[in-house]
Formats: C-alpha cells, structure tokens, sequence
C-alpha cells in the first residue's frame, strides 16, 4: 500500500498507509492529522486541505484542474508553485513514497 508521510510545520512526521482511490484528505482525517481540517468534505470548496508537495515531486502528480487553481488562491498560508488542495490527490501506487508538508494554518 502507497506510504505518504506528511511533516507537520512544527516538523513532526505522520507516515500514512493510504489505500489507492482514497484521497489525501481523507486519509488525514482518518489518521487523526490535526494539520488537516477539509471542511467541505472534498469538494475543492475550502482549501482547508492545503499542502506542499515536496520538492521535485509535483511533476508526478496529477496536473490541478481550474477549479482547484482557482481554491488554491483562497489558501490561509501562502500559494507556492508546490501547493495543492490534498483533497484532490487521490492515491494511486505511484504515490509512494510521497512527502507533503502542512501549513502552518489552514483557517
Ligand atoms: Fe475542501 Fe479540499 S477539503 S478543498
């Protein structure tokens, strides 16, 4: 199963088994992440799912759609050319291995 491992802004780690099909977001939730919140549940609507693909890494992942381009302005901390809306990432075998660090806020 894809291992993700998510780094906490206070540099804590978290490494999650993540079934394929199951996005990020979820996943973190499930897992107890306090660094997550997806409030609207998955729909690209919140941006509270913010992430940041560790470097190097964005190429292998899905591109973002317009609709996530456009949530992503609405993030708390700061758009960068890694970020994305985990909720959007939903986990296929390539994902292993994947490093994602959390915002300091995501309200
Ligand atoms: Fe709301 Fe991802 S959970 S945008």
């Amino acid at each position: 199963m894809p291992v993700i491992t998510l780094v906490h802004h206070d540099g804590r780690r978290d490494a999650l088994d993540v079934p394929p099909g199951t996005s990020i977001m979820h996943a973190a939730i499930a897992a107890g992440i306090d660094g997550i919140v997806g409030e609207c549940g998955g729909s690209a609507m919140c941006a509270t799912c913010h992430v940041y693909v560790a470097e190097g890494k964005m190429d292998q992942l899905p591109p973002v759609d317009a609709v996530e381009d456009a949530m992503l302005d609405s993030t708390a901390c700061e758009r960068k050319p890694e970020s994305r809306l985990s909720c959007q990432l939903r986990v296929t075998e390539e994902f292993d291995g994947l490093v994602l660090f959390l915002p300091e806020q995501q309200v």
